[in-house]
């Protein structure tokens, strides 16, 4: 008995290093693959963006590359969480393989130059909870596809969302009925940009909603009815 006991004893040590191995693995595979999604959006950026020079890989470091690069903060498993880049003079467009960073949960890129589209790649950043994209000269569509399907099953889609701000941009279109199933907005700011048509009646169902910026804007007809049940501080 006590032999089978130390034997187990072994087979569960011997699990747990075999299982840390795996984890550190998958955890360095995860950071590499981040680490090259951002070196390869720097590239794709039009050159001279001296806020980026901390982004280079760095081969004699044990120090893990992005998470002590400006404006990248790691969570304790050393993946990327944050990204600020607020108010940096950047250039450019977000990048189609921001899906890659999978785990991150705070995206400031606002008050910068960025244009083009988002991307639907940011459907896959299923944790993240703050997104501002505020003041920059982004264009095209609220995609629908950016929000989770409504069943409550979707594994894609903004499931986390808690702020996100579109405002002075240049989007156009309808707001998506959509919007409404990503159920934590607390703070939805899409004012000072070109969107037409009615506002989402989705809106009204989300029970943490408190702040709703659609001034300048070309939407019309009336605030959905429900919404008047939220308690919202303030609708501009
Ligand atoms: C890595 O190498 C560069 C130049 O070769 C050096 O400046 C830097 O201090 C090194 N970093 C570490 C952590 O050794
Ligand atoms: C947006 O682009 C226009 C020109 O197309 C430019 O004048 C303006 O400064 C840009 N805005 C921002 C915030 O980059
Ligand atoms: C973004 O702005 C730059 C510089 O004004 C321009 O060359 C580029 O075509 C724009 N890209 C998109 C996707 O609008
Ligand atoms: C992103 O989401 C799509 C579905 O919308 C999925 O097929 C794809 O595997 C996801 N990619 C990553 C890198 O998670
Ligand atoms: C609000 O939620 C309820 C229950 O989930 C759903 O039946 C209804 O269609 C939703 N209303 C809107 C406008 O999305």
């Amino acid at each position: 008995m006590a032999c089978q006991g130390k034997q187990s004893k072994h087979v569960t040590l011997a699990l747990l290093v075999a299982c840390w191995f795996v984890l550190l693995s998958s955890c360095k595979a995860n950071l590499k693959a981040e680490t090259e999604a951002l070196l390869k959006w720097k590239k794709s950026l039009p050159a001279g963006q001296p806020i980026l020079n901390s982004w280079v890989e760095q081969i004699n470091s044990t120090a893990s590359s992005p998470c002590i690069w400006h404006g990248i903060a790691c969570n304790d498993e050393g993946s990327v969480a944050e990204i600020n880049l607020a108010y940096s003079g950047l250039k450019g467009t977000i990048p189609m393989n921001i899906r890659m960073i999978s785990k991150v949960q705070y995206l400031d890129l606002s008050i910068n130059s960025f244009n083009g589209s988002l991307p639907l790649s940011l459907a896959n950043l299923t944790q993240v909870y703050e997104l501002d994209v505020s003041q920059n000269n982004i264009t095209g569509k609220l995609d629908s596809r950016l929000f989770p399907d409504g069943t409550g099953k979707s594994k894609t889609g903004l499931l986390s969302l808690k702020n996100f701000l579109l405002q002075t941009n240049e989007l156009v279109g309808r707001i998506p009925e959509e919007i409404g199933n990503s159920k934590l907005l607390v703070l939805l700011a899409l004012d000072g940009n070109y969107f037409f048509g009615p506002i989402p009646s989705s809106l009204g169902n989300l029970s943490d909603l408190t702040i709703i910026r659609l001034a300048d804007n070309q939407l019309s007809g009336q605030i959905p009815g429900n919404i008047g049940t939220l308690k919202l501080t303030e609708v501009i």
